[in-house]
């Protein structure tokens, strides 16, 4: 028999024995049995790499909280996810009726994010975001067992239109794979550029994954733009640095992004990354005694170089370890577990965060410049940026 079908039975019968007496053996033994946690992420695609960061960073950050959580040993599942919208409701009910997880960890893919959203909502299931930064997560469709660790879409990209006008630019255009991420990152780009008195000249985009990009960096050759913003993301993002430098843009028209642009792809993008300025809440040059440390460990663990999805993969780690240990295992008590994810303080290597009332990291971004294989910190382009959490009403 299951650890859980165990619990389920257990619990049951103290319900018929709670005026027994026999209460608190049974509870206390239920608290003990394993916990279950699945994995929805990709592992193949686009993203592949960054579910990858993203589980390493998990296993990572409970491993050195003692690798249990609340004193229980765990149980893992995984399903890739493929950045598919189109299978996100089936991946994650897979994961929630069919495997009975406690925890689902997932996703990357903002489309996708939102098939797991349905699922967790009617089911009441403990979700944990590592990465997608879709709004509705966090905003109009928050939810009491929904919780963030890595950004939402418009986060970074709120603190880019002002370091680009600062140096000069007057005329944009952006240009992005058309999907929620892109489209929301977006919003925080032509607010933030608009408002420090710059133009959006023109939005451009293509549907993801697709990375045919010629037509388009020739339109952004005759706009001729002081510079272009841009979303892009994993492979797609080695592939567009690479044609826009090999279409002799890089030289002329200076390339700005969400600084997922330039994340865990410098050596593979090569030469052409050279120059680019991203705003991130992140940064492996980050110049802190934390970030050295986790990058050691990291480096030496998985013989891969961390970057921000394995910082977000960690903190989700921590996060669950440090809420499952305050409330000492038992996560049937779901008031009192929220309430411990909701206050706790994760020390990141990005930089200490605690959580908004729409469960969003508070976080400081960062401006940074890709230099010979590094993404260099220039400065702080944000300071403490919470999202608006918008429409959020919690209960
Ligand atoms: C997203 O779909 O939300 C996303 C994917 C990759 C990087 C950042 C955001």
């Amino acid at each position: 028999m299951t650890t859980r079908r165990l619990v389920l039975t257990r619990s049951a019968a103290v319900m018929g024995a709670a005026s027994t007496g026999l209460l608190l053996p049974e509870i206390v033994r239920a608290q003990s049995g394993r916990i279950r946690v699945g994995f929805m992420l990709p592992y193949t695609g686009t993203y592949a790499t960054l579910g990858v960061a993203i589980e390493n960073g998990v296993r990572m950050g409970i491993d050195e909280k003692g690798g249990k959580l609340g004193g229980r040993d765990i149980d893992w599942f995984k399903i890739d996810d493929e950045s598919e919208p189109s299978k996100g409701v089936e991946n994650a009910q897979r994961l929630v009726q069919r495997d009975k997880v406690d925890v689902l960890i997932g996703t990357v893919h903002s489309g996708v994010q939102m098939g797991i959203h349905r699922v967790v909502r009617e089911a009441g299931v403990l979700s944990l975001i590592p990465n997608a930064g879709v709004h509705e997560a966090t905003r109009a469709l928050c939810a009491p067992n929904v919780f963030r660790t890595s950004f939402t879409n418009s986060q970074p990209t709120l603190a880019l239109g002002k370091p680009m006008f600062d140096k000069g630019v007057r005329r944009a255009v952006w240009i992005t794979h058309k999907y929620a991420a892109g489209d929301q990152a977006f919003e925080g780009f032509r607010d933030s550029f608009t408002k420090a008195g710059g133009t959006v000249v023109k939005e451009l985009g293509l549907p993801f994954p697709q990375v045919e990009f010629q037509a388009l960096l020739t339109e952004i050759a005759s706009l001729k733009p002081d510079a272009v913003a841009c979303f892009f993301a994993g492979a797609a993002a080695v592939k567009f640095i690479r044609d826009y430098a090999a279409a002799g843009l890089k030289d002329k028209i200076p390339l700005w992004g969400s600084g997922f642009l330039t994340e865990g792809l410098l050596d593979a993008a090569g030469p052409a990354a050279e120059g680019i300025m991203t705003t991130l809440h992140y940064s492996d040059s980050l110049d802190t005694p934390r970030n050295k440390q986790f990058r050691t460990a990291f480096a030496t663990k998985f013989k891969l170089q961390p970057d921000v999805y394995a910082v977000q993969g960690y903190d989700t780690g921590l996060l669950l370890a440090q809420g499952m240990a305050a409330v000492k295992g038992d996560s049937g008590n779901k008031q009192a577990l929220y309430k411990a994810l909701e206050t706790q303080t994760i020390d990141s290597p990005r930089g200490k965060w605690s959580m908004s009332k729409a469960h969003n990291p508070i976080q400081d971004i960062y401006l940074r410049i890709a230099e010979k294989g590094e993404n260099k910190v220039i400065g702080i382009a944000a300071k403490a940026l919470a999202d608006s959490g918008a429409g959020c009403k919690m209960g």
